[in-house]
């Protein structure tokens, strides 16, 4: 079975849906270790809940390489072979994705290249888009700017919140970001720049 290492600074809701495709064997893969930045993170007590091992890792007063070293030394004892960024809020360096080539997934509550970086619902919401959605992208060093996997669109209607579409758009990541697991970790996919190709489609 595949291992993944999720990591994640916040609630975990993502993680939840990756655990939870996990146990219904819908993910091709098993959540092999959780490290959060963020000590209290909400996500670490759901890892602990599904017996996964959950670490956190201070990145405060350490230098970005030697905090992504260390990290990396972690995924690599427990022998992961992707990377699930779940609501990590930390950029990664260079030398963290070298190790890790096309292995480093994340994603996004926009449909990228729209709204990247921080509070992209209220970005999209200020904007006066019609409609967002949800991006699982591969990581690349940009902010939120590697190659898309999947995408799913959500409309933003009159009467939406902040919260309100949030929440619309959590859902739609829920069922995405599983299903963009399963299909890195079956591996019948190419590259062509920045096109991710599903081979025999
Ligand atoms: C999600 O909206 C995700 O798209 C973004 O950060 C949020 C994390 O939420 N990268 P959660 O911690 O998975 O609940």
């Amino acid at each position: 079975m595949p291992r993944i290492g999720v990591l994640v600074s916040g609630r975990g809701s993502n993680l939840q849906a990756l655990l939870d495709a996990a146990t219904a064997n819908a993910l091709g893969g098993a959540v092999a270790v959780v490290i959060s930045n963020i000590e209290d993170a909400f996500a670490l007590e759901r890892a602990r809940r599904a017996s996964v091992p959950a670490l956190f890792l201070d990145h405060r007063g350490r230098a970005r390489e030697d905090f992504d070293r260390e990290v990396a030394e972690r995924l690599r004892e427990h022998e992961v072979e992707l990377i699930c960024l779940a609501g990590f809020l930390r950029r990664l360096s260079a030398a963290f994705l070298a190790e890790f080539p096309g292995r480093v997934l994340n994603i996004h509550p926009s449909l990228l290249p729209a709204f990247p970086g921080l509070a992209a619902q209220r970005q999209a919401l200020e904007y006066g888009a019609k409609v967002s959605g949800a991006t699982v992208h591969l990581v690349d060093e940009g902010l939120d700017s590697g190659p898309v996997v999947l995408q799913e669109a959500v409309p933003v209607l009159e009467s939406d919140t902040v919260e309100s579409l949030s929440a619309r758009i959590l859902e739609v990541e829920h069922r995405l970001y599983p299903r963009a697991v399963r299909l890195l970790l079956e591996g019948g996919y190419r590259l062509e720049g920045r096109r991710f190709m599903l081979e025999g489609v």
